[in-house]
């Protein structure tokens, strides 16, 4: 029996959070070899704000090197740039003519968006939603794997999966999504009601997979904790929650080990324990991704092959949208 399909995506967009890494490669990993995997870089949404050239293709570098570096298989999975493969963009030119102004605009991260780069509200930016639909789409997959931010986006992808179905005929696989119950949402260190997020103007609220021992330890011992001084979770204790999950998901240990190990300890010496647990996580990853950007030409073929993968895959469910719109297939000779 053919196995499911996964398809999901990053942004080259700055250093990666470890909300990105928990949230969402750290998963990936483990489903490799359960499904069939295919793992882009996001390199087209990142126009949708502002991006320095030069620094978007370093950050490409590093974003592929960090995927590798933390156990994607480039033979295992599908590994490859969005903007190597010319469907996405056909695609969403498609699926463009099945969206609404009404529901693109009322999508949470292009308000927050809209709000937050008030100077460059891009025609890009309220489309971003039915280019991650096309992602998806294209590769007919099963599931996504995605953080509860973009649970918005997903719900929409569906939406257009089933109008374009209604409309033309069974096409797309409607996807569904999977969020980890315990990464979906790691919040920032100085506001525990925000999500961690790689452009936070207080580089104190998040920690980047790139930060060192000692910034590491120093950022958890400043995290904000709540009144009381008991290590458990609860709504009325949103830092000490943040900070239980965190650990738990860098120990392997579950959240009620993770309160009974803590029981009696002060906030000060659970922090440092946290800190320590983060930092022996990502120290490893840090030093693996440093040596395979080291060599560019290996990043470079296998960014080609998994293009080669993924467009074949990709034309596929394109050549049969194109016929069922009505478009004349180009016949060669
Ligand atoms: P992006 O680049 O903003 O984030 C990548 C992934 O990390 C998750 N994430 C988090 N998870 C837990 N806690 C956090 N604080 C946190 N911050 C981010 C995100 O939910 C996401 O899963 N539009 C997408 C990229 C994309 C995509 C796709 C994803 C493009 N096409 C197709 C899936 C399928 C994005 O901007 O993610």
């Amino acid at each position: 029996m053919d196995k499911k399909i996964i398809l999901s995506g990053i942004q080259p967009s700055g250093i990666l959070t470890i909300g990105n890494y928990l949230g969402a490669i750290k998963n990936w990993e483990t489903m490799q070899d359960e499904y069939d995997c295919l793992f882009m870089l996001a390199d087209l949404h990142t126009l949708t704000v502002k991006q320095d050239p030069a620094r978007l293709r370093a950050n490409t570098y590093e974003l592929t090197a960090l995927y590798l570096a933390c156990g994607l298989d480039p033979v295992k999975s599908v590994l490859f740039l969005q903007s190597h493969v010319p469907a996405h963009a056909e695609l969403t030119w498609i699926l463009n003519t099945v969206s609404y102004p009404g529901e693109l605009s009322r999508m949470t991260q292009f308000k927050d968006k809209s709000l937050k780069h008030a100077d460059n509200i891009n025609m890009g930016l309220m489309d971003y939603p039915v280019l991650m639909a096309a992602d998806i789409l294209l590769y007919q997959a099963d599931v996504v794997p995605i953080g509860a931010d973009q649970k918005q986006h997903l719900e929409l992808t569906r939406d257009l999966a089933v109008r374009f179905n209604n409309r033309y005929g069974e096409t797309f696989k409607v996807p569904e999504a999977y969020i980890g119950k315990m990464g979906a949402k790691i919040y920032s260190l100085q506001e525990p009601g925000r999500k961690m997020s790689k452009s936070d103007e207080n580089p104190n609220g998040f920690v980047s997979m790139d930060d060192d021992e000692a910034t590491v330890l120093r950022k958890f011992k400043r995290a904000v904790t709540d009144s009381g001084s008991e290590i458990r979770r609860g709504e009325d204790k949103p830092g000490i929650t943040n900070l239980i999950n965190i650990y738990s998901l860098f120990s392997g240990k579950s959240a009620e080990e993770t309160e009974r190990e803590f029981e009696g300890a002060g906030y000060a010496d659970f922090k440092k324990r946290v800190g320590e647990a983060v930092a022996a996580g990502i120290e490893p990853i840090r030093a693996e991704k440093n040596r395979i950007l080291k060599d560019k030409g290996y990043i470079d073929k296998l960014l080609s092959e998994g293009a080669d993968r993924a467009a074949y895959l990709a034309n596929k469910t394109l050549r049969k949208v194109y016929k069922k719109v009505g478009l004349v297939p180009r016949v060669k000779g």
